[in-house]
């Protein structure tokens, strides 16, 4: 004898609409994150595409992650007081000694290692303008031109920051000449 009594029934016709429920919901949800992620994908893009146009972004936070930083930030420590490190980076543009060592270091423009051109990328400046100082360094050094730039537009940076661009650069002879900086303003006079 098949049990075929109601209660049964009812029990079948509920198990089935159960999995459907639970089946239709899952292709909605599925379908619902997908979009959702697609759409996501598409508003990262656009929020990094027009990030390339907007304002310049300070140079610092190009510097945040990376294993790198671990390292050149200890090597760092050891090649700059900390006190120096703190010090605005307009100390180095009123130390025409220093300013000229670093110039005579960095502005040749050499196959081998970096220079103010990749120093003035790093901090974001567009290859026009750096070629343009570049035409005009007969009258003025592009690498003071870059330094001027980056205190005039962020007068938060400090010798610290453009230590590690330079560490990073690989031009810690740049980095050692600016550790040679005196540490405290008291101390210059
Ligand atoms: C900048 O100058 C270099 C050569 O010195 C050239 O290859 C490059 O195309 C120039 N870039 C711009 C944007 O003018």
């Amino acid at each position: 004898m098949s049990q075929t009594t109601p209660a049964t029934r009812l029990y079948v016709w509920c198990s089935v609409l159960v999995i459907l429920v639970v089946v239709v919901t899952g292709i909605v949800l599925s379908l619902v994150s997908k979009n959702h992620k697609q759409l996501q994908d598409r508003l990262d893009l656009a929020a990094h595409d027009s990030d390339g146009e907007s304002e310049l972004s300070p140079p610092s936070d190009r510097l945040e992650d990376g294993p790198v930083e671990v390292f050149t930030d200890k090597t760092l420590n050891e090649m700059l007081a900390p006190g120096l490190q703190e010090a605005p980076l307009q100390r180095v543009l009123d130390d025409l000694d220093i300013l000229e060592e670093l110039v005579m270091l960095l502005d040749p423009e050499s196959p081998n290692s970096r220079t103010t051109r990749h120093l003035a990328a790093r901090c974001s400046f567009p290859a026009t303008w750096i070629n343009y100082t570049y035409s005009m360094r007969d009258s003025k050094s592009p690498l003071k031109a870059v330094l001027e730039a980056v205190s005039a537009k962020w007068p938060d940076w400090t010798v610290g920051q453009l230590a590690r661009v330079l560490a990073d650069m690989g031009r810690n002879d740049a980095v050692k000449i600016l550790a040679r900086l005196p540490p405290d303003s008291r101390e210059a006079l």
